[in-house]
């Protein structure tokens, strides 16, 4: 087996937290080396400091343009908001370092498309942070389409919600400038849910959407109203490739919601439903059952014969959030080990945020937008 991967972590805050806590934990559950959680960097040191007491990271460091050039690192992950990703893959990639970056991979496709040419070309392991892939219901929706089980699909609709900006006090953060994050709800949750589309559906032709700003001002820190320049909803329709018709609609103004995101998915002999916020569950109809006691049946997705949960606890006994980043980092360093690609990696990212992109633009002009084809 290879030595062990020192990682460099980019981003001190909550990304970072989810990650650190992966990169502690998976050496107990996966057969990987155990990563050496070696610097966390980020623009503010104290942040950097605070998760290095918290997590036991080794060093701080506040430049990652420092960190990227380090013989020592062997991987970078990318936890910062979303404007520094391109320039910090672009850097880490020519430094020969592995990557992972946090969703959405980029501001742009074209962002994107660099970030992928650029580790295509060092030849190093890359992979977009899409974790809900990890969670064991949705791997286990994806076997049960590509074995048919719902037949040809026609429809693909994906809700995410959450409720944290109807709060008209809540501060203006980066999150609400779209020159540090390149969307608002779109392309925190909607990148979510369009790689989840692409996983178990398939690529996306074609999309239309609408889009709004609820709260125009919000109040930054230091007291002065500052312009929001973000969707909080951006909702779209979309055409599959393979003709499914898919819906698309991400909000933080759904009071109630927390992070819940729900997809239904009809096809020709049954129909799958999964619900983040009772992540152990998949609720399944077949066409086939006898039609007196047809009907959704709950399967509990913890059997050991369940993707990821041979590595966990026995039948019923339930994972959660956190467990699909410990897959995620497990899956990432076992393919650093062995030299081998794994996904989603930045290609995934690239394709994601083309969809992304083509529905803010039609949001925007109010028209149907093609998905290039590559
Ligand atoms: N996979 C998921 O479920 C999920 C959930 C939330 C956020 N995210 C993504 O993770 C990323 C980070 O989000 P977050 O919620 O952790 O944000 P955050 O605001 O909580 O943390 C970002 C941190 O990055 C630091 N930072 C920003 N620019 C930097 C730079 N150039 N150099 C060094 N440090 C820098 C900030 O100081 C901050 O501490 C975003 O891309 C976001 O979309 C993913």
């Amino acid at each position: 087996m290879a030595r062990k991967t020192n990682v460099g972590l980019i981003g001190a805050a909550f990304m970072g937290r989810a990650h650190s806590n992966g990169y502690l934990d998976v050496g107990y559950y996966f057969d990987v080396p155990q990563p050496v959680l070696h610097t966390v960097c980020d623009v503010n040191q104290s942040a950097a400091e605070a998760l290095a007491k918290q997590y036991g990271w080794q060093h701080t460091e506040s430049s990652w343009e420092k960190l990227v050039v380090r013989d020592d690192i062997d991987l970078i992950d990318i936890c910062t908001s979303n404007k520094s990703h391109m320039p910090i893959a672009v850097a880490a990639a020519q430094n020969g370092k592995h990557i992972i970056c946090e969703k959405p991979i980029a501001m742009s496709a074209a962002e994107a498309k660099t970030m992928y040419e650029a580790a295509e070309e060092a030849g190093v392991r890359h992979m977009t942070a899409f974790n809900y892939r990890r969670v064991p219901s949705i791997l286990l929706a994806k076997k049960m389409i590509d074995e048919g089980k719902i037949g040809k699909i026609y429809h693909f609709n994906a809700v995410y919600y959450q409720d944290w900006l109807v709060d008209p006090h809540f501060p203006f953060v980066w999150r609400h400038d779209v020159k540090e994050g390149g969307s608002g709800a779109h392309g925190d949750m909607n990148a979510h849910t369009v790689d989840l589309a692409r996983f178990l559906v398939g690529e996306i032709a074609a999309v239309c959407a609408a889009q709004d700003t609820f709260i125009k001002e919000r109040r930054t820190p230091d007291g002065h109203m500052a312009k929001v320049t973000v969707d909080d909803a951006l909702y779209f329709m979309a055409k599959f490739q393979n003709g499914a018709l898919g819906n698309f609609m991400a909000t933080r103004f759904a009071h109630g919601r927390k992070n819940f995101l729900r997809l239904e998915i009809f096809g020709s002999e049954g129909s799958l439903v999964f619900n983040l916020e009772r992540l152990n569950e998949l609720d399944y109809f077949s066409r086939a059952d006898a039609p007196d006691t047809q009907g959704f049946r709950n399967i509990v997705v913890t059997e050991s014969a369940h993707p990821y949960l041979n590595l966990w606890w026995p039948p019923g006994h339930i994972i959660g959030w956190e467990h699909t980043f410990i897959h995620e980092i497990g899956d990432l360093l076992r393919a650093i080990d062995n030299g081998q690609g794994v996904k989603a990696d930045f290609y995934d990212g690239y394709r994601c945020q083309q969809v992304l992109d083509a529905a803010w633009e039609s949001s925007l002009n109010n028209k149907w937008m093609a998905i290039p084809e590559k």
